[in-house]
């Protein structure tokens, strides 16, 4: 099958699921080729290029299925996720203003193939940039970052963004490539049309002031999951980042910017004990799922992927509480159940492999590669921070 070609074959081909030790994620690889499938036809259709966020996968694996159906690159926000993703991408975004000589030396050593574009958001992280890639005799491509409503990263409005924008464009070690901005605001829900709106406006205004300057952006960059199927509504908008889509996770299905069904990631879980009536402990905690707020009404950490109505009510480091209380399901000790977890992102990175399965029969396996923080050895292991 289309996926599984890339993807490590492990010796588990066979395996069945009972064989497996838990906790273990899973990827049911029927539900990744659909949601690949499905944002690789939606940006051709809207003449939109892709360029999938890999801090969801951290797989190289994942990030080849991508790029084989369409991304024009990747996204990534570590180091270490970009040096893995070089090992099979030569156009990277790194979406994370890269502030500090030992990261700044990291990611201005990656291979020569790599064609690298920076966000950043400031005249400091500029001029690091521009010296340290000088140094290594590079020349660095840079996206100019604008706060679009969340308050996270991003320049306040079209005048500071433009004033970054002038010093990248004078600098000889640095190319403006564009300007970027991340909606992580919008959740989904019903005024996500609304939204969108409000969006499509200040983005409109920043494009003018861009224009009339003189420096109107090559690739405008933008997008999440949750906003991602509105995409061509925002006009401008050249490219986009989705990295969620293709697992996608509870909070993701919460907010309406997935089904239920379009979960492509569990965590296998045993139930360890019944002894406390109207809940059932599985040996799934904070170590195996996150600990992240669905961030909506609906509590909990994880729903069971066949019975939603069953949540992770609390959880310990090795152990997750079911809150059985909605349901008529009274599980035994021994059986096995499959969590959705609130944020994939992070169940992801607790994990060393994932499990791809078709049924009950694990196909596949493959590593995540760039979880962690250091720099990939050429033995395989991992290194301190001192390079
Ligand atoms: C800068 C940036 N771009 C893109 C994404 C991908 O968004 P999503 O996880 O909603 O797909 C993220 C997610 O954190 C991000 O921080």
């Amino acid at each position: 099958m289309a996926v599984t070609s890339s993807l490590t074959a492990a010796d588990s081909r066979s395996t069945s699921l009972d064989q497996l030790e838990t906790p273990i994620p899973l990827v049911d690889l029927d539900r990744l080729e659909r949601n690949l499938d499905r944002m690789a036809a939606y940006t051709g259709a809207h003449h939109l290029a892709l360029r999938p966020h890999t801090k969801t996968h951290k797989s190289p694996a994942i990030g080849t299925e991508q790029l084989r159906r369409g991304a024009v690159g990747l996204t990534c926000a570590t180091p270490l996720e970009a040096e893995v993703m070089a090992l099979v991408c030569d156009d990277l975004l790194l979406a994370y203003p890269p502030v500090g000589s030992v990261k700044l030396r990291r990611i201005t050593s990656l291979p020569d193939h790599v064609k690298l574009t920076v966000a950043l958001d400031s005249v400091e992280s500029v001029d690091q940039l521009a010296r340290a890639a000088a140094e290594r005799g590079k020349t660095v491509g840079v996206y100019v970052e604008l706060d679009i409503g969340m308050r996270r990263v991003g320049v306040a409005g079209a005048e500071e963004l433009l004033k970054v924008v002038r010093v990248v464009a004078d600098c000889p070690a640095l190319v403006y490539r564009g300007i970027t901005f991340y909606p992580g605001h919008i959740r989904g829900g019903d005024t996500l049309p609304e939204q969108i709106d409000r969006l499509q406006i200040d983005l409109h205004d920043t494009l003018g002031i861009l224009d009339r300057a003189g420096l109107r952006p090559a690739v405008v960059s933008g997008g999440s999951t949750p906003t991602v199927w509105r995409s061509h509504r925002i006009e401008g908008l050249t490219e986009i980042r989705p990295g969620t889509y293709v697992y996608n996770d509870r909070v993701t299905a919460l907010a309406g910017a997935c089904e239920w069904n379009d979960c492509a990631l569990s965590v296998l879980a045993t139930v360890v004990s019944t002894a406390v009536p109207g809940q059932a402990v599985v040996d799934s905690g904070t170590k195996s799922l996150g600990r992240e707020p669905s961030g909506t009404i609906e509590e909990g950490f994880g729903s069971l992927l066949d019975r939603p109505d069953v949540t992770v009510a609390r959880l310990s480091e090795e152990h997750g509480i079911l809150d059985l209380r909605a349901s008529s399901w009274r599980p035994r000790v021994g059986d096995r159940v499959r969590i959705v977890p609130n944020h994939v992102c992070i169940a992801v990175h607790l994990h060393e492999a994932i499990y791809g399965v078709r049924g009950d029969t694990v196909e596949t396996a493959w590593p995540v590669t760039a979880r962690g923080r250091q720099p990939l050895l050429a033995a395989g292991s991992r290194f301190s921070a001192l390079h």
